[in-house]
């Protein structure tokens, strides 16, 4: 399967500025892939919403095909993130989680809690996120029920 080389946006909280920083290389040394930080720049206390909508606002308009976003728990970050139109922000701390966002959900935004898992599984979930497809037909259909709600 061809993997996804696109640009990335990247964005956390104090919470999960180390898991960032390694993400972030990662990406770069073993991926090939540009990366766009959004922040936080430190472990300095800072409102993860600030930066979680800096990457909902980026993937909404399709300016970044692509993002991911952390915090301590990784909830934070979906919340603020799912209420950009056709974002479509996974939590996922699992890889179950992350295939299957992919395939049937088309998820668009990463979303992992830097507090919940360890760097090794973060970056496996990266890969498995990075090369899954999403597999259309009724899925699309589905997606398509909810990405274009107009309030
Ligand atoms: C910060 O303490 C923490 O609340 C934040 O990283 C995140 O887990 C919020 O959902």
């Amino acid at each position: 399967m061809q993997e996804n080389k696109n640009p990335l946006i990247i964005g956390s909280d104090h919470a999960a500025y180390i898991l960032k920083e390694k993400i972030k290389a990662y990406l770069i040394e073993k991926h090939g892939i540009k990366v766009e930080d959004a922040g936080a720049d430190s472990e300095k206390s800072v409102d993860y919403p600030d930066y979680g909508m800096k990457v909902a606002q980026a993937v909404s308009a399709g300016r970044v095909e692509r993002g991911i976003l952390l915090c301590g728990t990784g909830l934070g970050m979906s919340m603020v993130a799912n209420r950009f139109p056709h974002v479509r922000a996974a939590l996922c701390n699992d890889l179950f989680s992350a295939v299957m966002c992919r395939r049937h959900n088309n998820a668009n935004i990463l979303v992992m809690g830097g507090r919940v898992i360890g760097d090794v599984l973060a970056e496996e979930i990266v890969n498995v996120w990075l090369n899954t497809a999403f597999e259309g037909g009724r899925h699309q259909a589905r997606l398509e029920k909810f990405d274009n709600i107009h309030h």
